[in-house]
């Protein structure tokens, strides 16, 4: 049988992260995965909110509507605002989707026919990407410094590929850990409102502050020309697949409909479950636990490897929260090459810096390392292999 696949189908990208995933490669060190440590998941406020939702309100199995729970969209919103003085978000503005993934797949349905140009930051993180590609987006990257994406760049890629909208990851950004300062939040929104195509602003990571809060949202300075996109994966856990954006009131209608034309509805068990969880007087104390023992962990992993390898070999950005320690590999090391050689001699794997730029190309001397999941043992006989496999470069 010979199937004619829909040009959709076929504009998937293969992705590049794939080879280093290996979840069930054994005696493999994983600096890979950006989800908190199973511990930390909240299992015991959600088994109490279940069982009660289940025992005392049974219409919660029933279809539900497809814009998400009622009660998870104020409380969402609620949140949002508590986090974000001058988030202004309502409830009505909330669309409930399937993760955050879910959220940028429907931008795309929403947004993007083919040939659209759509602009990252680049580094970036690549499943979104894949659903503007999916959609046959042309994607494009802006590049950045340690305040965020540059505007002069992106001024010039405005002008010559008129983009739908620019996707940014402002706090802890996924690689590269960074926060985008308010003056370049500033800057960027000035472009987007002069050329008239909006922020996708994904925010998973904001309330995983080491200290400082981040600035406030781009939402709270441009809701004119800002969606937001959210997330429990990272606060909760990735497997109750919650995410949401936050729409012009007069785009929701769309969205629903777009969504319903998708899924019809999703799990309202969860949605409401989650809701009970962010209410719940002990959610704050969740969050600082979650807080703390990143906070911790980063500074054990950089602690052993400022312990084994050189400055001459490899140095890094130390983040302000998040999950993620970007990289620097020094002496013309090509990161793949390290990354394959790590992952099939020391059995250490970590994503080599291309993974994440819009195109697969550049980045090549840059490489991501997570410290949100391992062991502390396991972190240190990873960095022991990473700094072994490095030495070996250097021998060559
Ligand atoms: C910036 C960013 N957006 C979205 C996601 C995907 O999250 P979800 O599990 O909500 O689909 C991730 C996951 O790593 C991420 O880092």
């Amino acid at each position: 049988m010979e199937y004619r696949l829909s040009h959709r189908a076929q504009n998937l990208r293969r992705c590049m992260m794939d080879a280093f995933h290996l979840r069930d490669a054994k005696d493999m060190i994983f600096f890979n995965s950006g989800q908190p440590a199973a511990d930390l998941y909240p299992r015991g406020l959600m088994r109490a909110v279940l069982d009660k939702l289940l025992a005392e309100e049974p219409q919660i199995l029933a279809y539900p509507g497809s814009q998400g729970d009622e009660e998870l969209r104020e409380a969402l919103a609620e949140r949002q605002n508590r986090l974000d003085a001058g988030a202004g978000i309502r409830a009505e503005q909330i669309v409930v989707t399937n993760g955050g993934t879910g959220g940028a797949d429907l931008l795309a349905q929403l947004f993007v026919d083919p040939g659209d140009a759509v602009l990252s930051e680049t580094p970036t993180f690549p499943e979104t990407l894949d659903c503007f590609a999916k959609a046959g987006a042309r994607l494009a990257g802006v590049s950045m410094d340690a305040d965020g994406p540059l505007p002069d760049e992106l001024e010039h890629l405005a002008q010559k590929c008129r983009p739908r909208f620019f996707y940014v990851i402002p706090n802890f950004q996924n690689p590269t850990g960074r926060c985008t300062s308010p003056e370049r939040r500033g800057a960027v929104a000035e472009i987007a409102r002069r050329h008239g195509f909006f922020i996708v602003e994904d925010d998973p990571y904001r309330e995983l502050n080491f200290d400082a809060a981040p600035p406030p949202s781009y939402h709270s300075l441009a809701p004119d020309c800002t969606i937001s996109m959210g997330s429990l994966s990272k606060t909760i856990a990735p497997g109750i697949r919650i995410g949401w954006l936050v729409l012009p009131e007069e785009l929701v209608e769309r969205a629903v409909m777009t969504l319903k034309a998708t899924a019809l509805c999703y799990p309202a068990l969860l949605h409401r479950a989650a809701a009970r969880v962010l209410e719940h007087p002990q959610f704050d104390a969740h969050i600082d636990e979650l807080r703390r023992d990143l906070k911790r962990r980063c500074r054990l992993l950089t602690e052993l490897m400022s312990a084994q390898i050189p400055t001459e070999w490899l140095t890094w950005e130390t983040p302000l929260g998040g999950m993620f320690l970007w990289c620097r590999l020094h002496g013309g090391v090509s990161a793949m090459n390290f990354a394959v050689r790590a992952r099939d001699r020391w059995h250490v794997a970590f994503f080599p810096g291309v993974c994440f730029t819009p195109n697969y190309e550049g980045e090549e001397f840059s490489l991501r390392l997570t410290f949100a999941r391992q062991t502390d043992a396991q972190m240190a006989e990873g960095v022991r292999r990473i700094a072994a496999a490095l030495k070996s470069f250097q021998q060559n």
